[in-house]
């Protein structure tokens, strides 16, 4: 997160004594990344956070991931897949590899409180509205929301009520960041990045719960744990820092457009350790006369690129079987593009808009496939730009 902010009560002074009306002492708390060299936050707890009463092994387990091998581009209907349950137990695993992961819930039910302990969580929201409750406060988080959870941070997500929250899921194993090149020696964004401190959304706050004996989910490299605490863990009075979860709306992602083809990092949005994230928003169109508004057919010769078609009529790939939710899998050692079809009636778009949204996931190594994906697979999606078809 690249700017300071405080909320609710804190102390005039870091690691000073810091006490109630009553004059008990708050239990200070420092949440710090990449060992306490990176961004940090001090937390102010009614109770002491470490005071657990109970351990146990979660059953719950990893989803089991296979090769993608033969090499075929894939494509998943997601909206296919069960749903119900709540974000974090019902998530289903789509694809992973050992930087990061993307899950698919259509949650209707509270989360229980949970953590992550393996690194940060990059929530998509394709539909739906949530409440997300946490240690730093509460964000109400909408449609087209990306929502940074950072790594330990205790959470939980509560759907409104009638309706289903559909969301993709990324877990990384590190941090989500602003890719490097957007902010300034300093950490503030700069005037070119496509969006701004402005469309950070930060935690409403502070939230208070009282309870005992209260159960938090801690997901860790081995597996799923449950912890017991004395108190609930929502008792934090106030917390500055610049290491809190925040909300970014894809709306006010403002495209870089140009003459010709822009290149695919224009589109980014985030980045962690093996992976970047980008967006393609309505926009408009290359506009010079001799332009090629579509994509060429491409070889990203380092990167799985995962596709999430989350609104609009996907022009390039028409006739492939894309559609709303669905997800385009073209892996290294794959050339793919448009349908040929839309690379021939490209010229006749040049300076028009498309009001296509679509969220994409570059990864560095190659991406196993979750075998609940490969259920609503679309098996005849590699010969999708052949004329002839799947074979017979
Ligand atoms: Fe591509």
């Amino acid at each position: 997160m690249p700017y300071f902010t405080q909320v609710g009560n804190v102390p005039r002074k870091r690691f000073s004594q810091h006490r109630d009306a009553d004059g008990r002492l708050f239990a200070a708390e420092v949440m710090g990344e990449d060992g306490f060299s990176s961004d940090m936050c001090l937390l102010y707890h009614r109770h002491p956070p470490a005071a657990v009463s109970r351990v146990a092994e979660s059953p719950r387990a990893f989803a089991e991931l296979v090769d993608n091998h033969p090499l075929m581009p894939r494509l998943f209907d997601l909206p296919a897949l069960a749903g119900g349950g709540d974000l974090v137990t019902g998530r289903t695993a789509v694809v992973g590899n050992a930087d990061v992961s993307m899950h698919w819930t259509s949650a209707s039910l509270p989360s229980p409180l949970y953590r992550n302990a393996v690194g940060d969580e990059l929530v998509f929201v394709h539909d739906g509205a949530a409440r997300l409750e946490t240690v730093f406060g509460v964000i109400e988080v909408t449609k087209g929301d990306y929502v940074v959870i950072p790594k330990s941070t205790t959470h939980r997500w509560v759907p409104q009520a009638g309706a289903p929250f559909n969301a993709l899921v990324f877990e990384s194993t590190g941090h989500f960041r602003a890719p490097r090149r957007y902010l300034t020696q300093y950490g503030q964004y700069l005037q070119e990045a496509p969006y701004f401190e402005l469309d950070l959304r930060r935690p409403e706050g502070p939230l208070l719960a009282e309870g005992r004996n209260v159960e938090v989910l801690v997901k860790t490299a081995q597996g799923y744990t449950a912890f017991t605490y004395d108190e609930h863990p929502f008792d934090v009075v106030g917390w500055f820092g610049c290491n809190y979860p925040y909300a970014l709306n894809i709306a006010d992602f403002s495209p870089i457009t140009g003459s010709f083809h822009r290149p695919p990092p224009v589109h980014q949005v985030f980045e962690a350790p093996g992976c970047v994230v980008c967006n393609f928003v309505p926009r408009m169109l290359d506009y010079d006369p001799r332009a090629m508004p579509v994509p060429s057919y491409h070889s990203n010769v380092d990167s799985d690129e995962i596709i999430f078609y989350a609104e609009g009529n996907f022009f390039s790939r028409k006739g492939s079987g894309i559609r709303r939710g669905a997800v385009s899998l073209h892996p290294i050692g794959h050339i793919h593009g448009p349908h040929p079809s839309a690379w021939e009636s490209g010229p006749s778009r040049v300076g028009q808009r498309t009001e296509e949204v679509a969220v994409m996931l570059d990864t560095f190594r190659p991406l196993r496939l979750a075998r609940a994906a490969l259920a609503v697979e679309n098996a005849n999606y590699v010969y999708s730009w052949s004329q002839g078809g799947a074979p017979r």
